[in-house]
């Protein structure tokens, strides 16, 4: 599929989305949606490709969700025209690593898809925000949620009721992103993170993903057993004899993703 408002490009094991509609902040309309579900599908299966990037331009991860697109809609029509499930879904779906690299607005939509990646790294100049209560409404892909269990719910709330922008520092501070890197080094940054994981076992890397994720859904009692069993089913692989033989003989590993 040739893309239009995506720009999708591989190095190695890492693949790289960049949301690319500069004119409109990278506000999040259904073409791109669309673009950004397909381009996962592929990647997820292509076995070349350990770990993703996702990103937008230097000014503007997404401004959010489109709201030209968006305002004419009645309850009925943004029922049965929903296109969640198919589009923003795929990201959390996505069972490879995927990175948010976050410069510039991540508001509404482009928060909440942010928050559906794995971690984000930040520039200096990432302001992230829930702003949906200035137009009207209330953030509709997760926000509510994502935001409440990322930072807990004194700032979920300030930042939803009030619709104020949090810049980079106070999103690391508060454990939104897990790094903060100039803007210059953002993509540097980014892709040599996600190189290590591409460097690392696949399937391993993808268990790890699913067991955190698990724990959004059990009891600290269940998720423990849960990991405990994935662990343990890690033993049957090859790439545990050969991590830790290549320890034992002070050696790096060469996984096999078996
Ligand atoms: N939807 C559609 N177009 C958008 C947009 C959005 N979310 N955000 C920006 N744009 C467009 C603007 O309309 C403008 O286009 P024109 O030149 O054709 O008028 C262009 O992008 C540049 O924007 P500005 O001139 O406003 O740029 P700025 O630098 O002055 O301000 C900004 C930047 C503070 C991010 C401002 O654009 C803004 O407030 N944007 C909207 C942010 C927002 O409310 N996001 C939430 C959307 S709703 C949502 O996401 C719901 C959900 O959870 C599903």
């Amino acid at each position: 599929m040739a893309y239009k408002l995506i720009d999708l490009t591989r190095d190695g094991g890492v693949a790289t989305i960049q949301l690319d509609r500069p004119k409109a902040l990278n506000a999040l309309n259904t073409e791109m949606m669309g673009e950004v579900a397909n381009a996962l599908a592929t990647l997820e299966a292509d076995d070349s490709v350990g770990c993703v990037v996702l990103t937008g331009s230097e000014k503007a991860f997404a401004a959010g969700a489109d709201i030209k697109e968006m305002s004419d809609n009645n309850y009925l029509s943004i029922y049965k025209n929903d296109t969640f499930e198919e589009n923003h879904c795929a990201i959390e779906r996505f069972r490879k690593p995927i990175i948010a690299a976050v410069a510039g607005y991540a508001l509404g939509g482009g928060c909440e898809i942010a928050m559906m990646c794995d971690f984000i790294i930040a520039a200096d100049n990432a302001k992230f925000g829930q702003p949906e209560i200035n137009l009207g409404v209330m953030p509709g892909i997760g926000g509510t949620q994502r935001l409440m269990r990322a930072v807990g719910k004194a700032k979920a709330m300030d930042m939803c009721l009030t619709g104020r922008m949090m810049p980079a520092e106070e999103a690391e501070r508060a454990g939104l992103v897990s790094r903060i890197v100039k803007l210059d080094d953002l993509m540097s940054t980014a892709k040599e993170a996600a190189a290590k994981i591409a460097s690392q076992s696949q399937p391993v890397a993808m268990i790890t993903k699913e067991t955190v994720n698990a724990g959004f859904n059990m009891t600290l009692e269940q998720g423990i057993r849960f990991e405990r069993r994935l662990f343990q089913s890690l033993f049957t692989t090859q790439d545990q004899k050969e991590g830790m033989a290549a320890f034992i003989e002070k050696r790096k590993p060469h996984f096999k993703n078996k």
